[in-house]
């Protein structure tokens, strides 16, 4: 969107997000892994993440992920997104999200766009991408183990598979043997593969060569390093499950290191206890660009913040599409007192 006129404002639902996104596993994960090139060189604004929280419901909150990407994609924006775990046992997702996207020429909004699809897409996005880079130097994973099996878990298994990985075996445990089942349950139907429901952590994470964590844990809950004997590759989605001690037994990246170091994450835990960021050996944007290289003879923990200018590319690639296919709904009248000194006739 170029000039600078006001530029319509249209509404894109998440019917719409998922129909633009569906079966493009493979090009949404080559626009993410671009956009995070981008950012890496720095042609990104990416300031902190708001957390929003309550004093009467400490649980929940709402993150607001401001944003600003260069490149071809050149959009501004904020995604805006509240993490309720408590609704998951009401019977709808935890998550729910909008994301605004600003206009580069006048800075009008000109979209918001359901971003709950979109955010779970670009986490499962980066995750599948790291799954690939950090095994570069090992045997390619055949057994996944998924700790946490929520949406979040879905989209990753989807992205793995939608963008080449096949699994002998996978592995699940949850706290809730009800949402193990259902997770069982999708597995069935997406593919072949031997599907074990682990009792506890420790079985899973020993029995698998790629680890995922996608809980809702707040605190560390797997501290034992022996666990890991096997050197897994760990993508430690959801950032605070792993005790300081198992981060500093394994090469870590992450990728954003002061997003990271935020928020009571694991690698911002084990920052505390060391009084340093030298177990840190960089970000996935390292690797990508060879700076680092990730031995096989030690587990590798990837735990990614989540960048707002993932959400951006994402969802202006949704605009895009939605645009392109001619059903773009468009508020009339959105921005309406646009002249400078009102429209009085004498
Ligand atoms: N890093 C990122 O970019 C990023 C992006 C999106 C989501 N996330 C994180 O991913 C996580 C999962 O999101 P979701 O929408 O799938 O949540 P969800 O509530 O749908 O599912 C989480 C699952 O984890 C299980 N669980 C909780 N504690 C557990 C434990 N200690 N051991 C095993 N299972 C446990 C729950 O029973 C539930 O089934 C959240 O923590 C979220 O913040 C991270």
């Amino acid at each position: 969107m170029t000039g600078s006129s006001v530029p319509p404002f249209a509404v894109i639902s998440g019917a719409q997000v998922q129909q633009a996104l569906a079966g493009r596993e493979r090009q949404i994960t080559e626009l993410v892994e671009e956009t995070y090139r981008l950012h890496g060189a720095g042609d990104s604004v990416n300031p902190p993440s708001y957390f929003l929280r309550f004093p009467d419901r400490p649980s929940d909150r709402i993150i607001a992920l401001p944003a600003s990407i260069g490149g071809k994609v050149r959009v501004d924006g904020l995604k805006w997104i509240s993490s309720f775990p408590d609704n998951v046992a009401a019977g709808i997702p935890r998550a729910s999200a909008v994301l605004i996207l600003n206009d580069h020429a006048t800075g009008y909004p000109f979209a918001c766009l359901e971003s709950s699809i979109i955010s779970a897409t670009r986490t499962a996005a980066l995750a599948a991408s790291a799954a690939d880079w950090l095994s570069q130097n090992r045997p390619r994973p055949a057994r996944a183990g998924f700790v946490g099996v929520g949406l979040i878990a879905r989209y990753i298994h989807t992205f793995l598979t939608g963008t080449g990985w096949t699994f002998d075996e996978i592995g699940v445990h949850d706290l809730s043997a009800e949402h193990a089942a259902g997770f069982r349950g999708y597995l069935e139907k997406a593919g072949p593969g031997r599907i074990t429901v682990y009792e506890d952590a420790e079985q899973l994470i020993r029995s698998s060569d790629l680890v995922v964590f996608a809980t809702i844990a707040g605190e560390p809950h797997v501290s034992d390093v022996s666990w890991f004997e096997h050197n897994p590759v760990v993508l430690h989605v959801s950032l605070r499950d792993l005790a300081p001690e198992v981060l500093l037994a394994s090469t870590n990246l992450v990728d954003d290191v002061e997003h990271c170091m935020k928020a009571n994450t694991s690698p911002h835990l084990a920052e505390q206890l060391t009084g340093s960021r030298d177990f840190l050996a960089g970000t996935l944007a390292d690797v990508m660009a060879g700076r680092v290289t990730v031995p096989a003879g030690r587990p590798v923990v990837f735990s990614p913040f989540g960048l707002g200018v993932l959400d951006l590319a994402v969802g202006k690639y949704v605009y895009d599409e939605v645009t392109r296919s001619g059903d773009l709904h468009v508020i009339d009248d959105f921005f309406h007192e646009l002249k400078r000194y009102g429209t009085l006739t004498a």
